[in-house]
């Protein structure tokens, strides 16, 4: 059987919710599947250790930047992902789901960037979109809240409510995504 490792960083577990979500379908489709979260008992030897088929890197992205731990144990680990045989999928969770203007960076920018940077070549890459919360009820903290609502009010006009909970994710293309990657074996 087949393994793969979804390896993925998230701040406000947008991210989260997405690996499991990709890992769940990989199950179905006949893969063994290790999941791990970077901030949660994560050591780079024990996963690298291990003799994986595939692997799918995700990050949610804040202010344009990739998970730094994410970053760094990719950075570090490059010829592990390069290694010729293995499957690579990348994606981002981040707010600016659609837009592509110069600030946003939509659509797949986030991963093209931060691949090309690395030297990677992902045989699959996805923005999946993302959960910008400015709702009464938010954890974002009021100083972030107030920089962000700022930052999307001038970036994606119309695209954002500023006094609500946004969710962009497209759980239709995780899924899709998931399929996609199980058939490129
Ligand atoms: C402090 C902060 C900065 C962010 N910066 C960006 C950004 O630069 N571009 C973007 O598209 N989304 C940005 N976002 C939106 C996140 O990418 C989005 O909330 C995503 O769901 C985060 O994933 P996570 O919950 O797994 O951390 C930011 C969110 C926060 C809280």
């Amino acid at each position: 059987m087949k393994n793969i490792a979804v390896i993925f960083g998230s701040q406000h577990e947008t991210t989260i919710e997405i690996a499991e979500k990709i890992s769940e379908i990989l199950i179905q489709n006949g893969f063994d599947v290790e999941i791990y979260n970077i901030a949660i008992n994560f050591s780079p030897e024990h996963v690298l250790m291990k003799k994986f088929d595939g692997f799918i890197l995700g990050s949610g992205i804040q202010m344009g930047q990739w998970n730094p731990k994410v970053k760094k144990f990719i950075a570090n680990n490059h010829v592990y992902f390069t290694k010729k045989g293995v499957k690579l999928g990348m994606f981002i969770t981040c707010g600016a789901a659609r837009s592509s203007d110069r600030f946003s960076k939509g659509n797949c920018d986030y991963v093209d960037f931060f691949a090309s940077d690395l030297g990677l070549t992902p045989d699959l890459k996805a923005n999946f979109g993302g959960v910008y919360d400015f709702s009464y009820h938010s954890n974002l903290n009021i100083a972030i809240r107030y920089i962000l609502k700022n930052k999307e009010k001038k970036e994606n006009p119309r695209q954002i409510e500023i006094k609500r909970e946004n969710d962009s994710v497209n759980w239709d293309e995780i899924i899709t995504f998931a399929n996609n990657f199980s058939a490129i074996f």
